[in-house]
Parts: C-alpha cells; structure tokens; sequence
C-alpha cells in the first residue's frame, strides 16, 4: 500500500477543526479505553439533556446492556425542545427539495411546532408509550416528523425503506405487531410516482392488530380509503384548532419522561436466513451515538450547511439525517428523490444553490456519478463544500480520488466511515482534523470503540493480516437485542469470539493502525451499499411456481459494488426461458422490492452441492467472480458436471 497517496489535513482546515492534533485524539481514546464509563458517563451528562439524572453508566450482562441506567430522558426534546432556548430557534432544522422542485425551509421552531402537532394527532388516536408504529413515506419533511412525533411519546417505530415491497412491508408489520402505520398516497422518483398508500393496502390483509393508517397527502392521486381504519393527516391535524387553546396544547404537547432503556426504533435488515432481523436501538446510547459522532467525525460546526443523501429508510438516514443532525443543532437537507433526476447534476445543483457545506453519500453515488463525466460537476460551483464523507461500502481508491478532486476541490477532507445497522452511530473513521487520509481505508476506531481482528479461531489476527472484525467493548449506542429473538442476536453476535461483537465484516489493520475493511463474510450481499441476505433472494425465488432451486450469490458489479446473480433450476416443465427471466426479476420487485431485482439469472439443471447437500455458493461466488471460468461453465451441462465434481472436494 506504500505506492498509495496519503493525505494530511490541510492548515486552514485544522485551524476551524473541533479536534487538531493526533494528541487530542490519543488523550480522548486512552481516557475511553482506560475508564469506559467514566468517559461515557461525563459526555452523557455534559451533552445530552436529562429530565433525571442517570445513577450508573452501564450494567452489562452480556451480551445484554443497559447504558445510563435510571436516567429520563426523551430523544425528541433532545432534537427539538432544548435548541428552542438558544439562537438556534430560528435556524433552520430542515431544507427541503422535492424531486418536482417544490422546497420547504423548516426552522427548529416551527418543526417542534409540526413535531407537537402530530404527536397530538397519535396520542388522540389512542396511541402512547410501548405502542408501535411502521412508517412507510417517501423522504418529505413529514417522514422526520413521524420519527420525532413517535420519539417524543416514545412510540416505538419502524421506518420501511419505501422502495420495499407490499409483501416485505407486511413480514416487518407482522414481525413488530404493529398497531400503527404511516404512509403518504406515494411520493416522487424519476418523475413517477411511487405508490406507497396501494402498497399499504396490500400489505396489511393479514394484519389484523393494525388500528390505523394514517396517510399524509403528497402526490394527490386517488388511493383507497378503508373506513374505520384510514385517516388523513390532514384531516386529523385540522380537527386540532377547534379553539385557539386547543391548537396551544396541541403545539405544546410535552415531550414523555422516557426511560434510558425504552425502545426508539427497530429497522429490519438482512441477516443470513432468509427473515430480516429487527435491529432494536434504544433511546440515550443511541442519542449519545448520533449526536457525538456529528462533531467527531461532521466536525459540525454552527453555520454548517449538513447534507446525506441516504434515505431515512435505512440506517445512515436515520443516525445522519434525522437524530444526529437535529440533537447537534444541524441544518440537515432533505432530497426526495433520485440523483440523476431530471439530469446529472442534481445533486451539485443541490450543492450549489444551497451552500452545502458537509456533503455524505455512498461510493456507488459516487460511482454512477463519475460514469457521466466530470462536465456534470464542473458546471457547479461548489466551493461551499469543507468535508466530504463516504458510506455504505468500501470505497475503491480511484472513485475516492474522483471525489477528492473533482467534487471536494483538492480542498475537503474525505471521512470514510465503517459502521453498521447494529452499531447505530459511525464507529471507524478518520477525524477530518487530524487523521491523514488513505484512500480506501476507513482508517482508525473513534474514542471508545475498541476494534481488533482475529483469526478463524478468534485468536488477535496481528497487523497485515485479514481476519474478522470483531468490537471488544460495549458502546453507547450498541445493538440492545434482535426484536422478539435473543437467541438468534446471542448466536449471531456475540456466539463466534466469546464476549466480543462479531460484525460479519473482514477487515486488515496496517503498520500505522489503520483498518482496511474488505466486505462481509457471511451470506450478506452489499448492493449499493445495502444489505440484502442471498437466503431472502433465495428463498423469494423458490415461491414462484416455476423454480425448482435457487442459490443466490453478489457478484462484483463497477457501479453497485455487488450485484445480485441467480442460480435457478426449474420444475419439469415447457417454460420459455426469456419470458421466465424478466417474470423472476419482477417476481423479486414484488417479493422483496425492486432493489433486490437480480441482475443476472442463470438457468441450470443442477446446483453444485456438497455431499450432505449444501450448495457450494463459494464455487458460484468463484464462478461469477472469474469471468473466464463463467465462462466455462455457465452451460447447462457444465454445472452440473460441476455439481458432481464439488460432490468429491471436502465438505464446504
Ligand atoms: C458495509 C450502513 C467498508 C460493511 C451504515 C458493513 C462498509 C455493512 C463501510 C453495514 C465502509 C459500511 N467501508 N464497508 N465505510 N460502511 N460498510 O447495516 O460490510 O446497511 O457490515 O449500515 O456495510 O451495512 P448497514
């Protein structure tokens, strides 16, 4: 890696930067690793603000813990209420474009206002603290405010990332038993409408604990309404200003006295069986989480124009639009809809006329961007941006140069972050001020993350090594269970290295410290940086009357990092295979949702199977990976003359 550029902070920014100096950094990690608690303990008293003090920082029985234990506390005063005391009241909270070019600016007091409001909307429905919501909108202004209306009352909700499909919406409906779900009729993508409300409808037949829907207009389009079950936002939010004191308590609803430890949210994200997990975050640690990594790594400072272009549905969203953003006092922008509408450059027009000033996306933005030239860019001025930020998936050295130079100006610090669904705020990244920057490495773990890799026997891995990357202390805001399983979050996190947090994900550290994270080591595809299980694919195909078998493996994909690629044998039959293939694709949208659509489907008579009958997936892996033995193999015949040869190697 010695032939790689390194890059150190510049003067000018380290000048403005929170943190300066590799000392500041060293002091602040050795003070985390030496006395865990105590260094959480004070940041947790210092910068979030409590209706009751905590009386002990950590109860841990593993792999169960409890942070802040006996404090009160609530996420949505934190994001809103406390700024409304400081000039912060009329700054704005949120920017807001919408794909058709409609844009919002919402101030920190008026999204309390809007926040208040549809809280007394849930809590007139009958909804209170432990209820649970599913929320399924498109990235409008309205999305956050759901977010923080359920925090406040400490509803516990589940955003759907809204590209899911009817039948995924439901498994996660029915998983969270919810009782709630908001929607809107649909929201804008590629100028199309994304009906989300038909979805709804669809997904909730077999959900009977389901009271409302309560749906928020966007796209005006006609949709169906269930009597007695259906609710308009609007309508509701109308019958608040009856009297002029009713609209005052409505825009006063209080903020509930929470619990440390009381359930903020869940988010369903693949696992290595074909069910999504439900990541349980709780409420201070993930709030710590969030809103310290907003300075650590965001350097935010108070004029900051913040914007990530991830959408609330997944986890980056949640951390990075909403809570981190708002609980630090942020300016977050909101995009509703896709990158390359209606041209290239919407994003740096967004950039541009905004004077975006963090800039956070993924590498397959970055990617797909770069494939239209650099024209696109150049027609911007983009000299507001000081920090740039990558997530998601690692990012190849030539696509961080791209964005280094072409889009940062030579001038902004790149912060590549590692982190996870399970780990709720970024956990290895580079402090912009401090830290010299190798293109494709995450660089070094953030005060109080205590990372290490080791080898197959859970034994330290050393340096120059790949192993697995395993977490070996609590943190903050740390994964507390898999909702409704904690059998299954024991096995798959905490069951390979005693008493340390599997991540799933290989990783080297080099001579100077620096980790180097190389992707997941389980079945878990990464597609534009997001996580799909080849199980679920799988086991989605295997529902259609037409397929025998299935095995599903991420094959490298230029723009995506990985893309899906199905194996598939059929039941005896005349089937066409053309016809087939773009009915299996589709199958897919509506199974999973159109994300999850493979990219390649290749028919066969056989699957290679080891003797006990595991199909070899590291030999299909193998076989899209190498496109010169693909192309050796991708014969009917072939494979499964293969499948007999994999049946003499050793059990895989
Ligand atoms: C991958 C997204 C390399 C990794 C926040 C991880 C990364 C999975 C990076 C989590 C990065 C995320 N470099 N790989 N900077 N960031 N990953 O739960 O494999 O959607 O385990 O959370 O994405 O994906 P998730």
């Amino acid at each position: 890696m010695s032939q790689l550029k390194s890059y150190p902070p510049s003067d000018e920014f380290v000048a403005a930067a929170n943190i300066k100096s590799r000392q500041e950094y060293d002091t602040l990690y050795t003070q985390a690793q030496e006395d865990a608690a105590a260094f959480w303990g004070s940041l947790a008293e210092k910068q979030l603000s409590w209706f009751k003090p905590f009386t002990q920082t950590l109860d841990w029985q593993a792999p169960f813990a409890k942070w802040f234990v006996g404090g009160k506390i609530n996420v949505s005063y934190n994001c809103l209420d406390r700024h409304l005391e400081t000039d912060r009241k009329d700054k704005p909270a949120l920017i807001f474009e919408g794909e058709p070019g409609d844009e919002r600016i919402i101030t920190y007091a008026e999204l309390h206002r809007l926040v208040c409001r549809l809280a007394t909307v849930l809590k007139n429905l009958g909804y209170q603290a432990g209820d649970r919501a599913v929320i399924y909108m498109p990235m409008i202004p309205e999305l956050a405010i759901s977010l923080l209306a359920c925090a406040r009352l400490g509803i516990t909700h589940s955003v759907v990332f809204g590209g899911f499909s009817a039948e995924a919406l439901k498994a996660r409906t029915l998983d969270l038993d919810a009782q709630l779900v908001i929607t809107a009729d649909g929201g804008w993508r590629r100028g199309k409408e994304v009906r989300l409300k038909d979805a709804v409808d669809e997904s909730l037949h077999d959900c009977p604990n389901v009271r409302h829907v309560l749906t928020y207009k966007r796209t005006n389009s006609a949709i169906a309404m269930k009597d007695g079950r259906d609710v308009w936002w609007h309508e509701q939010d109308a019958s608040l200003d009856a009297t002029r004191e009713s609209t005052q308590a409505a825009e006063t609803c209080p903020a509930v006295e929470l619990d440390s430890e009381h359930p903020l949210f869940v988010l369903y994200t693949s696992g290595t069986t074909g069910k999504p997990k439900g990541i349980l975050h709780t409420t201070a640690g993930y709030l710590l989480g969030a809103q310290m990594t907003m300075k650590w790594v965001f350097d935010l400072q108070e004029k900051d124009i913040y914007w990530c272009t991830a959408d609330i549905g997944w986890v980056t969203g949640h951390s990075y639009v909403v809570y981190g953003p708002l609980a630090a006092g942020a300016t977050s922008v909101i995009y509703e809809g896709a990158p390359d509408f209606p041209a290239f450059d919407r994003l740096w027009d967004i950039v541009e006329r905004r004077k975006v000033s963090v800039f956070y996306t993924s590498p397959t933005a970055i990617r797909a961007l770069i494939r239209q030239g650099n024209h696109w860019p150049e027609a911007h001025n983009l000299s507001s941006l000081r920090l740039l930020g990558s997530v998601g998936e690692p990012i190849n050295p030539a696509a961080w140069e791209w964005y280094h130079s072409v889009i940062g100006g030579n001038r902004c610090p790149i912060v590549d972050t590692w982190w996870q669904t399970e780990t709720g705020s970024i956990m290895i990244s580079p402090l912009p001020g401090v830290v010299t920057l190798k293109p494709g490495s995450a660089t070094l773990p953030l005060p109080g993350v205590v990372v290490d890799i080791v080898d197959a026997h859970g034994r330290p891995a050393g340096n120059n090594r790949e192993g697995f990357l395993i977490i070996k202390q609590p943190w903050p805001s740390m994964i507390r269970n898999i909702w409704g399983d904690p059998e299954r979050f024991k096995e798959q996190y905490w069951s390979r290295v005693p008493g340390a947090y599997f991540t799933g994900d290989a990783a080297r550290r080099d001579d100077e410290g620096f980790y180097w994270v190389l992707g997941r080591v389980d079945d878990v595809m990464n597609v534009s940086g997001h996580r799909l299980s080849t199980m679920e694919v799988e086991s989605a195909l295997v529902h259609h009357k037409a397929v025998a078998e299935a095995a599903v493996v991420g094959k490298p994909h230029e723009i995506t990092g990985q893309a899906v690629c199905a194996f598939v044998t059929l039941k005896k039959g005349d089937w066409d295979k053309a016809s087939l293939e773009k009915e299996l694709r589709q199958w897919i949208a509506h199974e999973i949702g159109p994300f999850a659509r493979p990219d390649e489907i290749r028919f066969t008579e056989a699957l290679p199977k080891t003797r006990s009958g595991k199909i070899m997936r590291r030999l299909l892996r193998e076989i899209v990976t190498n496109n010169a033995v693909a192309g050796d193999v991708t014969t009917l015949e072939d494979l499964s003359v293969l499948s007999h040869l994999a049946a003499l190697h050793d059990e895989d």
